[in-house]
């Protein structure tokens, strides 16, 4: 079965492990949260045309990845705007390409969205994303940590390519 990506919103039965998977990889380092905060949250995220997107990747019907498009992530740079945030494959999956799909996924789904510029901050991924077309903007900390912020010039030169479900 082809390896495919979607809305959230089109499937919104895949928002608990979506929002395990953030919660058990982020939240929990956070004072006080909960998967329940993480699910709450998420439920703002079931939309189509209005950000906050989150695009999942799906084999069959198991969800297999996520990663969303949000208007801010990163305390101290609310001048830029929008964010690929949240980009998560389970462990056993990786290093199949299904990362760089979402990527792409949320990539198209900004354009579509009129969206010409897309931020990323990430303490230690700085290669992977690079490698699919990112450069990096700038560097600052995140919860006292060193970060690079990465930036994506979209253009409209998406290829049939691109739109192909993954195998
Ligand atoms: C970062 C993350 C999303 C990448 O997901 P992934 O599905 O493994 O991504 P890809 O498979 O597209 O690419 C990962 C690597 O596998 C390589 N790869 C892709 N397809 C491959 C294949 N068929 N065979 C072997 N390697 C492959 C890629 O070149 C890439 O190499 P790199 O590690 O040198 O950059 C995943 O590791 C993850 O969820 N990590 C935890 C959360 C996290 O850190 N998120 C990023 C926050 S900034």
């Amino acid at each position: 079965m082809p390896i495919t990506t979607a809305l959230l919103a089109e499937y919104p039965t895949h928002l608990p492990i979506v929002a395990d998977w953030i919660f058990h990889q982020w939240a929990i380092r956070k004072p006080g949260a909960t998967l329940e905060n993480v699910i709450e949250r998420l439920q703002s995220h079931l939309q189509t045309n209005e950000l906050p997107i989150m695009v999942i990747a799906l084999d069959g019907a198991q969800c297999i990845g996520t990663a969303s498009l949000r208007s801010s992530d990163l305390q101290g740079h609310e001048d830029l705007s929008p964010w690929l945030a949240s980009v998560y494959v389970p462990e056993e999956r990786r290093r199949m390409g299904i990362g760089t799909a979402l990527v792409q996924a949320v990539e198209i789904h900004a354009i579509r969205l009129g969206i010409r510029n897309l931020y990323l901050f990430t303490p230690d991924r700085e290669d992977f994303y690079s490698a699919i077309g990112w450069e990096s903007y700038t560097t600052t900390t995140h919860d006292d940590q060193p970060v690079v912020v990465m930036r994506r010039q979209l253009s409209l030169n998406i290829t049939s390519a691109q739109l192909e479900p993954i195998s």
